[in-house]
């Protein structure tokens, strides 16, 4: 077997999303806790049954993006717990057979970061190129035109030394200077010192951001209104990002992060943030060779009408465009955008359970979505999020409300009486207790299907086949590797269906209607309305 095709741990991973403010509060101030999480580690091995967690920032911080802006790479903030809290949580985990990767943030850094503080002081500084400094023009204008993605200008005109500053994000995150070698090694140290702590890998935030045009020439207008990635980005969509971010050098940054990773054993992994919808270019991140991102995160599945055509355009493509051995990554639901119960609607998101864990890859799977979580309505005073200050509308409150655990007050989040953000209106019937005694629940459903995938090698490793000849309104698919095959068939039609197809054979494992479950098919399969099954002679192992 040639080294591309080696199997690896994390090609076989469900990796759960915790935002680590949002998932349990065991100190009782309102904000979740590491220690919080390392309390439901039980939950998510076994209850749930993922394979990995990926915790969001929770490093030092003055919290202006909530964590996102990193004041200090090797440490724990107080809010969420200390470097023996970490330690604990990562053993812990360990032991009850859950990998975890955490968030690494190398665009930017906080503004109160030492090293920005050292650079800020003046032209001299040894850290002064550590970021990025531009002489603003003669009448103070920026030196072009790039925005910030949270609005305004992305160049900040700092007094003391009379020259602006580039942030890509928020004026409190300062952009690091990716093309100085002192900081390429820094934060390679920093993914050392995590490494060595034991953590299986990182999510890589805003990768992209890191290389930007040498040039730095001005990005063109987007007149076409073109809408770049699976969301609008406000004000942001107003140009065509040619120029900030993407520069092809990113290749030779991820081939170096690979590098670091590789020096491990087993080798760590890495899941990068990259918003690209062609699936050649998307591919281009695995790198020469497999040499780049591990797993470039595909959001694919949220910029596709939610249609079987939609939906199997998109995976068609992502099979057929990325490198041979590529191994893909799927994404419905993040920290950053609204929830996929809200999107999509609650039948459409069990079909979504259905196709994210069955889908050859790894999936990313956002907390609270198990649960059915929706987006949440959350009133302007209680809004904490800066990009809804910046541009109401765009805030990203509404996925990351607490939780929910249990019925009543807190919801089993918090003893606080006041939770960071307010508990989703719906807590008291949609949370893990009340789901649990339900196995018709979304949280049922999950768990179903996360057992099944357990068991079943065709549905982590097989390859992929769609199935031609059945119905416009169902994606059908087969997942398979030597005797094991899983079909799996999604109808989006709001009648039921009947498909006929001759690799419909076997057992239905695991259906959205559970009294669909149990039944045996040969070559003729009646559906319910937008129902999703997985049939098949599944080999277990
Ligand atoms: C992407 C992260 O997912 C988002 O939450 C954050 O605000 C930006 N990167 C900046 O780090």
């Amino acid at each position: 077997m040639s080294d591309q095709a080696r199997e690896e741990w994390w090609q076989s991973a469900v990796v759960y999303q915790v935002y680590p403010r949002s998932f349990r509060d065991a100190s009782g101030d309102g904000v979740g806790d590491l220690e919080g999480l390392r309390e439901k580690l039980g939950y998510l091995s076994d209850t749930l049954g993922v394979d990995a967690i990926w915790i969001g920032p929770f490093y030092p911080s003055p919290m202006a993006d909530f964590g996102y802006d990193i004041a200090d790479h090797r440490d724990v903030d107080p809010l969420f717990g200390d470097l023996a809290v970490f330690d604990r949580l990562m053993e812990d985990a360990h032991a009850a057979g859950l990998k975890v990767l955490i968030d690494f943030v190398p665009n930017h850094t906080s503004d109160r970061h030492p090293w920005f503080a050292a650079s800020r002081r003046s032209r001299d500084d040894p850290l002064r190129d550590w970021y990025v400094w531009r002489d603003p023009g003669p009448d103070g204008s920026p030196p072009n035109n790039w925005l910030s993605v949270f609005g305004g200008s992305a160049w900040e005109l700092d007094g003391p030394t009379g020259q602006v500053y580039l942030h890509s994000f928020l004026v409190e995150q300062p952009d690091l200077n990716w093309r100085n070698p002192a900081v390429r090694e820094a934060m390679l140290d920093t993914m050392r010192f995590w490494l060595d702590r034991g953590v299986d890998g990182f999510r890589i935030d805003a990768p992209l951001f890191m290389m930007k045009d040498p040039g730095e020439r001005d990005n063109p207008p987007n007149h076409a209104g073109i809408v770049r990635i699976h969301k609008p980005m406000g004000a942001y969509d107003a140009q065509l990002h040619l120029y900030d971010q993407g520069h092809p050098d990113i290749h030779d940054v991820f081939r170096v992060m690979r590098a670091v990773l590789d020096e491990y054993d087993p080798p760590r992994t890495s899941i990068g943030e990259i918003h690209e919808f062609d699936p050649r270019t998307l591919g281009s991140y695995y790198g020469e060779a497999l040499r780049g991102l591990n797993m470039p995160a595909n959001f694919g599945l949220m910029k596709t009408p939610w249609t079987a055509a939609g939906v199997r355009a998109v995976v068609d493509a992502l099979e057929a465009g990325i490198p041979l051995h590529g191994w893909p990554n799927w994404v419905l639901g993040t920290h950053d955008d609204p929830r996929l119960a809200t999107r999509l609607g609650g039948d459409e998101a069990r079909q979504a359970a259905v196709l994210l864990l069955t889908l050859r890859g790894s999936p990313t799977l956002y907390y609270g979505d198990e649960l059915g979580m929706r987006e949440a309505d959350i009133p302007p005073e209680k809004q904490r999020d800066p990009w809804a200050r910046r541009e109401p509308g765009l805030g990203r409150d509404g996925c990351r409300t607490p939780m929910q655990w249990s019925a009543g007050p807190g919801g089993g989040f918090t003893a606080a009486p006041e939770p960071w953000l307010p508990m989703g209106a719906d807590h008291d019937v949609r949370n893990v207790e009340t789901e649990l005694r339900d196995p018709d629940s979304m949280l049922g459903l999950y768990r179903r299907l996360l057992r099944l995938r357990r068991r079943s090698r065709a549905l982590r490793r097989g390859a992929y086949r769609p199935l031609d000849g059945v119905p416009a309104e169902c994606f059908a698919y087969v997942r398979e590797e030597g005797a094991g095959r899983a079909a799996v068939v999604i109808s989006f039609c709001s009648d039921p269906l009947t498909v006929d197809h001759p690799d419909l054979a076997g057992r239905i494992e695991v259906s959205t209607e559970r009294a669909s479950e149990g039944r045996e098919v040969a070559g003729r399969l009646e559906l319910g309305p937008q129902e999703a099954v997985v049939l098949g002679r599944l080999t277990h192992g």
